[in-house]
């Protein structure tokens, strides 16, 4: 029978633990994933006891409240604190989110906190995005015309406008790309479920002139068709939006230009 086992480096140690401070009351422990491959270490979960009574209600009020007076050494990005810029996205009570917008009440009991999943890890909750924004970059995402001009913007109906609604919302934090098994498994030629509602958000965009091209580039059995309607994209997207419906979308215009 075939033996499996995990390279040593590979399994995550128990790391230190750090105390509330003294006459602390409020407490909640975070459990936080370390690892920093300069080290040389294996990664391990550090656990930090918080003082909730000067904490704010996130979880990222907790992570910088840990690195500003507990443990600077602690790695994680972050820029707009409410959701927009999608730099502090991780893996947080089991579920890819925003650190910025999940509130500490929503986790009962330890809070564990790791780096997205599959993809490499930089240092701590920083993981490495490179692969995901070349593949953002293959599908082109800007507009693409062929006819000049006009005096004015070119315009758009309401109605034509509205298509791009539950598409430009996307801050491409890749919690939905990180959360799809086929995108784990086939990263390297599947573009997962966050590229392809990009690339669909420039096919529903009425004054783009380049659909027939768009469509030629995801015409393969990898880029769109190893996404097997799994719809753990869907369920994690932390603005609430649906990639999986943007899938659809694009395999239903795929069928739709063959007729
Ligand atoms: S629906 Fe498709 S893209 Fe979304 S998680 Fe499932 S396989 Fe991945
Ligand atoms: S679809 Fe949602 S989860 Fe995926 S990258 Fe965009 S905002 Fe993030
Ligand atoms: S810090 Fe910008 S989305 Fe969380």
């Amino acid at each position: 029978m075939a033996e499996f086992t995990l390279p040593k480096n590979s399994k995550v140690g128990k790391g230190k633990h750090w105390p509330a401070p003294a006459g602390a009351t409020n407490i909640r422990s975070f459990k936080v994933y370390r690892y920093d491959p300069d080290s040389g270490e294996n990664p391990r979960t550090d656990t930090y006891d918080v003082d909730m009574d000067s904490c704010g209600p996130m979880v990222l009020d907790a992570l910088i409240k840990i690195k500003n007076e507990i443990d600077t050494t602690l790695t994680f990005r972050r820029s707009c604190r409410e959701g927009v810029c999608g730099s502090c996205a991780m893996n947080i009570d089991g579920t890819n989110t925003l650190a910025c917008t999940k509130f500490n009440e929503e986790v009962k009991g330890e809070i564990a906190i790791y780096p997205l999943p599959h993809q490499p890890v930089v240092k701590d909750l920083v993981p490495d995005q490179t692969h995901f924004f070349a593949q953002y970059r293959q599908i082109e995402p800007w507009i693409k015309v062929d006819t000049p001009p006009p005096a004015r913007e070119r315009l758009q109906s309401p109605e034509e406008r509205e298509k791009l609604d539950g598409l430009y919302e996307c801050i491409l934090c890749s919690c939905c790309s990180t959360a799809c098994p086929s995108y784990w498994w086939n990263a390297d030629r599947y573009l997962g479920p966050a590229v392809l509602l990009q690339a669909y958000r420039w096919l529903a965009d009425s004054r783009d002139e380049a659909t027939g091209e768009r469509l030629d580039q995801l015409e393969d059995p990898f880029r769109l068709y190893r996404c097997h309607t799994i719809m753990n994209c869907t369920r994690t997207c932390p603005k609430g939006l649906s990639p999986a419906a943007a899938i659809s979308e694009i395999k239903r215009m795929m069928v739709a230009r063959q007729v």
